[in-house]
C-alpha cells in the first residue's frame, strides 16, 4: 500500500506482534458463519490472510478470494502455508463489487478504515447471493483511553502546538464505528436474519510500553506515516508517557488493555 492512503503504510510485523489477541475475534466471527457449502467467499481487508486460508480448509470446494489494498499484507498472505489455495487481489474496498454475487463476504478489523458506512453496508449486502452472509467485526476503540489520549496528544501536545496537520487530526479523530442499532437499520432492508453483538476482551499484554506497541500496529499508522521522523519521535515519547499512566504495568509484569469489539452477521433475504 502506498503512503498516500488515509491509513498510512501497513507493517505486517508490527500488526502481528499481538497476533493472538488480534486473531481471536477474527476466528470467533468466522466460526459464527452458519453455512455448509458456500461457493464464492471473500475476505475483504484480509491482511495477512489467516481467515481466507481458513476458509479454504473449512469449505474446500469454495472459491476463496482475499482482497486487500496493502501490497505488504498481501505478500505475507501469499507466502503463508495454504496461501496457494486463495486468489489474492490487491484492490480498494471502496467501490469494490464481486464479479458474481458472493455467498460470504467476511471482513475483520478492516471496515472501520473505510468511510461512508451509510452506503457501504447496504452496498455489501447487495453483493450477496440470496442466503449469503455478510460477517463483520470492527473495534470499539474510539472511546477508550488509548484512542482518546491519541487525539488529545495530537491536538494539545507539543507544548500546546499539537502534532501534524488539521487534516491528519480530523482523520484520526473521526468516530470509526457507529452503535450496533445503526448497523441493524442499515442491514435490515436486505436481510432475513441479523445477529449483532459486542464483546469486551480484557487483554493481557507483556513487555515495555505494550499499549503503545499495539497502537503502532493499527491506529498510529496514519500518524507515523504523516509526521516526519523528528516529530514522530517527539510524539511517540509524549504519547507513550501518558499511555504508561493510563495502562500501568502491574507488579507481575503484565499490562491490562481492555478492548471492545462490535460483531455482526447478516443473511441476505
Ligand atoms: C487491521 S488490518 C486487519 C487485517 C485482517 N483482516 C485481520 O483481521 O488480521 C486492516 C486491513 O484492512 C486493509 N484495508 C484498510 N482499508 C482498506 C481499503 N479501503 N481497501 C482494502 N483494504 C483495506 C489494510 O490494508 C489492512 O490489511
Amino acid at each position: 500500500m502506498s503512503n498516500d492512503r488515509p491509513e498510512g503504510k501497513w507493517d505486517p510485523g508490527q500488526y502481528l506482534r499481538y497476533g493472538g489477541h488480534r486473531l481471536r475475534p477474527a476466528i470467533e466471527l468466522f466460526q459464527r458463519i452458519d453455512l455448509d457449502e458456500p461457493s464464492i467467499c471473500y475476505d475483504i481487508g484480509c491482511g495477512a490472510g489467516e481467515i481466507a486460508i481458513a476458509m479454504t480448509q473449512r469449505w474446500p470446494s469454495a472459491k476463496v478470494i482475499g482482497l486487500d489494498a496493502s501490497a505488504e499484507m498481501l505478500a505475507k498472505s501469499r507466502s503463508a502455508a495454504g496461501g496457494n489455495n486463495v486468489e489474492w487481489v490487491e484492490a480498494d474496498i471502496v467501490g469494490w463489487a464481486p464479479e458474481k454475487p458472493a455467498d460470504v463476504i467476511y471482513s475483520n478489523a478492516a471496515l472501520h478504515w473505510v468511510d461512508g458506512h451509510d452506503t457501504l453496508f447496504p452496498h455489501l449486502m447487495q453483493q450477496l447471493a440470496p442466503g449469503g452472509v455478510l460477517a463483520v467485526q470492527m473495534p470499539l476503540s474510539w472511546g477508550q483511553a488509548s484512542h482518546r489520549l491519541l487525539r488529545e496528544v495530537l491536538a494539545n501536545g507539543n507544548n500546546g502546538e499539537g502534532y501534524g496537520s488539521a487534516e491528519l487530526r480530523q482523520g484520526v479523530g473521526r468516530k470509526w464505528v457507529d452503535d450496533g442499532d445503526v448497523y441493524f437499520d442499515r442491514l435490515r432492508p436486505y436481510a432475513n436474519h441479523i445477529d449483532i453483538w459486542e464483546c469486551h476482551y480484557l487483554q493481557e499484554l507483556s513487555g515495555d510500553d505494550p499499549v503503545l506497541e499495539w497502537v503502532k500496529g493499527s491506529a498510529l499508522r496514519p500518524v507515523l506515516t504523516a509526521l516526519g521522523e523528528t516529530a514522530a519521535s517527539a510524539f511517540l515519547a509524549e504519547y507513550g508517557s501518558v499511555l504508561r499512566d493510563a495502562y500501568p504495568k502491574r507488579s507481575d509484569g503484565a499490562t491490562l488493555f481492555p478492548f471492545g469489539r462490535l460483531f455482526m452477521i447478516a443473511q441476505r433475504s
